[in-house]
């Protein structure tokens, strides 16, 4: 299998990149920010509970994501292997994340990073909010405290990938087709080695 985690600040790109990214190597996409959309839309308890969270700027507790994440690796336990969006985001989340592909005998393989200022990142979630319907674009503050969630709950989770050496950064600036093709660039290489 290859695993790879798309990570980056909101609005860096991933659910874009991540679109393309599946279909070219065949990866099931798991992005908890769709699925935990998908539970608001169904009016279901989790995504009730889940809502409070996001309309704040909020992470969504550890054990909610952990738990849809492991349904969905059951799911498709045919899989080629899997790309990761917006996933893992705290360190328990890593720590859950290892522990349930230990179970599959694989591991991530790689984790790409995508580097955008935060001022390009303002720009694209106000723009994407005045169209989108998700009630975390529409307010500056709200786009201002998921950065600082970013800075101070999920950036950490980059240096556990840093020391397993599956780190590697990504210029996330640019038109979507050059930064997909820095990216297929690093998949590639990755691939040509990888031995699970
Ligand atoms: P989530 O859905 O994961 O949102 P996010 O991380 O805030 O990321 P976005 O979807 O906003 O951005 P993106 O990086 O995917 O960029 P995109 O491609 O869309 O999470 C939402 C919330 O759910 C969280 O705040 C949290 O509450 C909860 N949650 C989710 N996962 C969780 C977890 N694991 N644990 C706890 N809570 C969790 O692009 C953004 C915009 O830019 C688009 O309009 C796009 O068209 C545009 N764009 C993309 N690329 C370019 C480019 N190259 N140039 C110009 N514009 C571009």
């Amino acid at each position: 299998m290859f695993n790879l985690i798309l990570f980056g600040p909101p609005g860096s790109g991933k659910g874009t990149q991540s679109e393309k990214l599946v279909e070219k190597y065949k990866l099931i996409h798991l992005s908890t920010g769709n699925l935990l959309r998908e539970e608001i839309a169904n009016r279901t308890p989790l995504g009730l509970e889940a809502k409070s969270f996001m309309d704040k700027g909020q992470l969504v507790p550890d054990e909610v994501v952990i738990g849809m994440i492991d349904s969905c690796l059951e799911h498709h336990k045919e899989a080629a292997g899997f790309l990761f969006d917006g996933f893992p985001r705290t360190a328990a989340q890593a720590d859950a994340l290892d522990k349930l592909l230990n179970l599959k005998k694989t591991e991530i393989s790689l984790l790409l990073a995508l580097d955008v200022t935060e001022q390009e990142l303002v720009s694209r979630l106000l723009n994407r909010g005045k169209t989108s319907g998700r009630s975390d674009d529409t307010d500056e503050a709200v786009i201002r405290k998921r950065f600082s969630v970013y800075t101070n709950e999920t950036s950490p989770v980059a240096d556990y990938y840093k020391k397993a050496r599956k780190f590697k950064s990504i210029h996330g600036e640019g038109s979507v087709d050059e930064i997909n093709a820095a990216l297929r660039q690093a998949i590639d290489k990755a691939m040509a080695t990888h031995k699970n």
